[in-house]
């Protein structure tokens, strides 16, 4: 099993500035922000003065979640930024991310790839959604979309963010729902999907309380995902953040998952570099699945 280092070279308007002492830089659009990186165990290559001159740090009050933003400059409550022609909103939020994770963007590029070259209709399911940007890569490229997320307030962004990129009239259902009540009951109605995107948290809630902790959720939402794929799927894509994975079992869930179909499995790790040094900072890891 080779495991490989995804990167997103295609982004303007995200840059990694610096990383070291445990903190990154970063640049989102016009602003400039400094957060916490657990994984940053090395020192700071950029001068002092860059890392003195950025518009809000965020201070947490425990390394998992919780804390808030400390304002050092004036800027707007919310911005827009861009990848690849698709827009969307981004802004400070309590959970310490600004409405977007750039090194996923690795990913859109490559099922945005397989859905344009697929040459037949796409039925796309996108669960723990966020704010939208895989739905919108993916419908953009052609497919028919589910989107879902427990939180109402990012479905409400994501939609916010598909009319900002002109994507109103691709087809794309919203739902706030829990993503293993959702697929079990998609599974009990016979509906099919010919790709499954899936970025859970390491822990979450439904939007009637229902418990995800990814070790003890994850078999479970598998193997329902297994019940709702086509007879010829296109990809899977899974990716995880917490940081007790591992790329090697990720490979053996996706491998299991697919075993009935034909095609390749191939897992690794997400990673930006830091403009000053050029150091890789991992985010999570993957396995994804194509039709081959
Ligand atoms: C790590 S973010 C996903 C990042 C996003 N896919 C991206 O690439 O930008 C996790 C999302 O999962 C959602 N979530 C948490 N628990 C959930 C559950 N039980 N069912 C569905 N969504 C859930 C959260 O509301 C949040 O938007």
């Amino acid at each position: 099993m080779q495991l490989n280092l995804l990167e997103s070279p295609k982004w303007k308007d995200y840059e990694l500035l610096d990383t070291g002492d445990g903190l990154k830089l970063e640049r989102y659009g016009p602003y400039r922000f400094v957060r916490p990186e657990a994984q940053a165990i090395w020192k700071r290559a950029a001068p002092e003065s860059q890392w003195r001159d950025v518009h809000a740090v965020f201070q947490p009050t425990s390394e998992e979640s919780g804390g808030h933003w400390a304002a050092r400059k004036s800027m707007d409550d919310k911005w827009v930024m861009a990848y690849e022609g698709i827009k969307f909103w981004a802004m400070t939020t309590p959970g310490r991310h600004l409405g977007v994770f750039p090194e996923v963007a690795a990913h859109w590029d490559w099922y945005s790839g397989l859905v344009e070259k697929a040459g037949r209709p796409v039925k796309v399911l996108n669960l723990f959604g966020y704010t939208g940007l895989a739905s919108l890569m993916a419908a953009r490229a052609g497919a028919q979309v589910t989107h879902l997320d427990a939180s109402k307030k990012s479905v409400t962004w994501a939609r916010e963010n598909q009319i900002l990129s002109g994507l109103e009239q691709k087809p794309i259902r919203w739902i706030v729902d829990d993503a293993l009540a959702f697929v079990e009951r998609e599974g009990r109605r016979g509906v099919k999907y010919d790709g499954i995107i899936l970025d859970p948290p390491k822990f979450g809630r439904g939007p009637k309380g229902e418990i995800w902790e990814v070790y003890e959720s994850l078999p479970d939402l598998l193997k329902a995902c297994s019940a709702v794929l086509s007879d010829s799927p296109l990809f899977v894509a899974m990716t995880m953040y917490a940081v007790r994975a591992s790329g090697v079992h990720l490979h053996q869930s996706m491998a299991e998952l697919m075993k009935r179909y034909k095609g390749e499995t191939d897992a690794g790790e997400l990673v930006t570099r830091d403009a000053s040094a050029g150091r890789y900072l991992s985010h999570a890891v993957y396995a994804r699945w194509q039709a081959g």
